[in-house]
């Protein structure tokens, strides 16, 4: 398997929490097979699907966000890229044998018909692949956790919808009510495995708090896009990657042991037929 770690890293160095929960995710993704063609719902910039499919790896992607559509655009990962919203899939039906979708689904509020939407478009016998935070993740943050343990709940309540503010999470749904969407959208749920151990998420929050993006911080400052010209930038993704890559290969190697759950959720949906 390749190194996510690392991988994630190089394409996150200004946001190294988040190459962590990436670098897993992608661990949690890569133990799937992907038939083609393939439709990447909410593709982004293309960087999760370009370290995991690599060049030309899938064929369609889409996304609402013009300036993502861009981006991927000019990933060189797909064969198409369409700005569209996933409510209104701009594909005929059954035209994929696989809908992958990372981290897209917890960002809108009315999920089902979006999920109904990659049933339509998949194949019979093809597969709906999601990642999304699961039920566990507001009881797994760290400063929730801190909170509670000193008998503040209301507090770690507080500090997880300033969470799903920040994030934008709409819901976290279980595995069964995620089957039940699937089965609105003509699916069947496969798989549900959890990813992100506590361990994990509990160093995932705490990082955010040191170098979190979008914060007033020096970190905020120094990896500011308007000092990308600067050269200390270059040589701060050198100090990223290579700092990280070693101090955190621990938790990236964790998995969610039997029985128990994690933050992030992957789910593998087939369609009926
Ligand atoms: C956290 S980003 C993930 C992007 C990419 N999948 C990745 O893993 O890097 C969430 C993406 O969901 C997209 N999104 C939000 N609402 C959507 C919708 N209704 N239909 C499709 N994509 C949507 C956003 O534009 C954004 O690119």
């Amino acid at each position: 398997m390749q190194d996510y770690l690392t991988l994630s890293l190089q394409a996150y160095w200004f946001a190294p929490p988040v190459a962590l929960w990436r670098a897993v995710e992608l661990r949690a993704a890569a133990q799937e097979t992907y038939s083609r063609p393939l439709l990447d719902l909410g593709c982004g910039d293309g960087l999760i699907a370009g370290i995991l499919f690599g060049p030309d790896g899938a064929d369609a992607g889409m996304d609402p966000w013009e300036e993502q559509v861009r981006k991927a655009a000019r990933s060189g990962v797909y064969r198409w890229v369409q700005r569209a919203d996933g409510h209104r899939l701009p594909y005929r039906d059954g035209a994929f044998s696989t809908v992958f979708s990372n981290s897209v689904l917890e960002h809108i509020p009315n999920v089902a018909p979006v999920v109904a939407e990659a049933g339509r478009v998949l194949r019979p016998g093809g597969r709906f692949i999601f990642t999304v935070p699961s039920d566990a993740f507001r009881g797994l943050l760290y400063f929730s956790h801190l909170r509670r343990t000193a008998g503040d709940e209301r507090g770690a309540q507080t500090y997880a919808a300033e969470v799903d503010a920040r994030l934008a999470h709409y819901h976290y749904h279980t595995p069964s009510e995620w089957a039940d969407l699937l089965a609105r959208g003509g699916m069947t749920l496969e798989k549900a495995r959890y990813y992100i151990p506590e361990a994990v998420e509990h160093l995932w929050d705490r990082m955010n708090d040191r170098f979190g993006i979008g914060r007033r911080s020096l970190w905020g400052i120094l990896v500011s896009p308007r000092l990308r010209a600067f050269p200390h930038q270059p040589l701060l993704a050198r100090w990223v990657v290579r700092h990280f890559s070693r101090a955190w290969r621990p938790w990236y190697e964790m998995d969610v042991l039997d029985g128990q759950k994690g933050g992030g959720l992957l789910i593998v949906g087939r369609k009926e037929g």
